[in-house]
C-alpha cells in the first residue's frame, strides 16, 4: 500500500509585525525558517542543539529557543527577534544599556541575550520564581503573586541558558540590572 508523507506545509509566520505566508518542509526549524527563508538573521545558530541560547526569540512574548522549534507548530504565532525590539525608531532600553555597558565583544550571542533578557524581565514581573528565588518571595500576603526583584544573582541564574564565548557576563548582568532596576 502506498504511504503518503506530507513534506510541505503552508502556513503563516508573523515576524516582527509582518505576516509571511510560505510553504515549509515540516521538519524546518523556526530558526532555519527565519534565517534561510525570511533572511531574518538576528537569531544566531550557535550549537543548533538547544544548548547555547544564541537563537533565542520571543514567541507570543515568551522566550524560546528557535533551533528546537518546528516552524509549522507556530503557524500564526507572534514572533519577535532582535530586529523587532526597537520601537518607533528607538532602541529598546536593553539595547541602549548593552551599548552603554559594553556588554559584548564579538556580538554573536547578543541578539539571543537581548531577547532572553526581555522575556526574563517579563517572567520576573509576572512572579515566576527561579532556582535562587527565596521561598515565598513571589507570593503576596493575599495568596496572589508579586514580581520577583531582579538581583544580580537572579539575573545570572535566569540568563544561565545564554552562553557568551567572549565572557562578557559581568557587563551583561550590569546592563540588565540597569534596566530591570
Ligand atoms: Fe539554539 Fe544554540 S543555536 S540553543
Ligand atoms: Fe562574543 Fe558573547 S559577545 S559570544
Amino acid at each position: 500500500m502506498e504511504t503518503l508523507y506530507r513534506l510541505s506545509y503552508w502556513g503563516e509566520l508573523r515576524v516582527n509585525g509582518v505576516a509571511w505566508t510560505l510553504a515549509l518542509d515540516h521538519r524546518t526549524t523556526l530558526l532555519d525558517a527565519l534565517r534561510e527563508r525570511l533572511s531574518v538573521t538576528g537569531p544566531k545558530k550557535g550549537c543548533d542543539h538547544g544548548q547555547c541560547g544564541s537563537c533565542t526569540v520571543l514567541v507570543d512574548g515568551r522566550r524560546l529557543l528557535a533551533c528546537l522549534l518546528p516552524a509549522v507548530a507556530y503557524d500564526g504565532a507572534r514572533i519577535t527577534t532582535v530586529e523587532g525590539l526597537a520601537q518607533s525608531g528607538r532602541h529598546h532600553p536593553l539595547q541602549e544599556a548593552f551599548t552603554a555597558r559594553d556588554a559584548f565583544q564579538c556580538g554573536y550571542c547578543t541578539p539571543g541575550q537581548l531577547c532572553s533578557a526581555v522575556g526574563m524581565i517579563a517572567e520576573a514581573a509576572a512572579g515566576h520564581p527561579s532556582l535562587v528565588t527565596e521561598d515565598g518571595a513571589a507570593d503576596d500576603t493575599a495568596g496572589g503573586i508579586r514580581p520577583v526583584a531582579l538581583t544580580a544573582a537572579e539575573i545570572r541564574e535566569r540568563m544561565s541558558g545564554n552562553l557568551c564565548r567572549c565572557g562578557a557576563y559581568t557587563h551583561i548582568v550590569a546592563a540588565i540590572e540597569d534596566v530591570a532596576g
